[in-house]
């Protein structure tokens, strides 16, 4: 499986190579769905999945810094997962911890940026202890920017950006000066460029309150595979299906050039 990765790479430049108009994906989003039915396949409990989808994270990582797309952005836990049992809250917060006690490393090896982005101070002080750490030892690396959604929901963000915007009297007194990129300045991390792929794992058909409005234009991809199961190739293969899409961001002609 591993010797087929360098074909695949190899044939997404020569992709590129012969269509000079088409470009990579500047940002991919994912929603790693399916954990826990995997797990439950295997007769395993969801933190066996939970930890396997780790695993999945680190494949899918190593494929987007080869390609260098700049930015990735896992939604690794939604304001809506509190509600899940709280073992089980709990185990999803120390795999994050021990995945950036772990990965940090590899990360400043790979020269990979990391970012958080949700309402983090909402979080256990020593998950915000880790989330800061990594930040901070990662800050000088400038290949890709790993994201990870954290506490995150795309609606909430929508709301805290609102509540800092009416914070500036400048466009409090003058709300003419509002247009859609002067809003996205308020975002947790306004650097993010729109979205242009998002990828969805476990055969569900939804977007589920990620990347709302960094999303509008982002090419869907959903695959039956559940997030355990979706790897380096699978990842791949998405970005490879990606590049046939003709864009048209809502013009008439076949591509256009944002
Ligand atoms: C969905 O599976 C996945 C999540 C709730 C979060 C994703 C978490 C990981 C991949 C674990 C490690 C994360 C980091 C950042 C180290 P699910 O539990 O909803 O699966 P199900 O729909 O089959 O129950």
């Amino acid at each position: 499986m591993t010797s087929s990765i360098p074909l695949y790479i190899s044939q997404i430049r020569n992709y590129l190579h012969r269509n000079p108009h088409k470009s990579l994906p500047r940002h991919v989003s994912i929603i790693m769905d399916g954990n826990g039915r995997w797990a439950k396949r295997i007769g395993k409990e969801r933190l066996y999945g939970h930890r396997e989808g780790m695993n999945s994270i680190r494949s899918v990582v190593s494929a987007a810094a080869k390609l260098k797309i700049p930015y990735l952005t896992l939604f690794a836990f939604s304001t809506e997962n509190w509600q899940r049992p709280r073992g089980e809250v709990t185990a999803l917060f120390n795999l994050l911890k021990y995945f950036c006690r772990k990965e940090l490393t590899n990360f400043i090896k790979k020269n990979i940026r990391v970012i958080f982005i949700g309402r983090t101070d909402e979080l256990p002080q020593m998950v915000r202890y880790y989330l800061r750490r990594t930040l901070q030892a990662t800050r000088h690396c400038n290949g890709i920017t790993l994201v990870i959604a954290i506490n995150y929901g795309g609606q909430q963000e929508i709301v805290d950006a609102v509540k800092k915007l009416l914070k500036d009297k400048a466009i409090v007194e003058n709300p003419d000066l509002l247009e859609e990129k002067l809003l996205s300045r308020y975002f947790y991390a306004p650097e993010l460029p729109p979205v242009d792929l998002m990828i969805r794992t476990s055969g569900e058909y939804r977007l589920s309150n990620f990347l709302t409005y960094q999303s509008v234009y982002a090419e869907l991809h959903f695959t039956p595979l559940l997030w355990p199961e979706f790897k380096e190739k699978e990842f791949l293969l998405a970005v490879q299906e990606y590049l046939t899409r003709s864009r048209r961001f809502g013009a008439l002609n076949d591509y256009v050039d944002r």
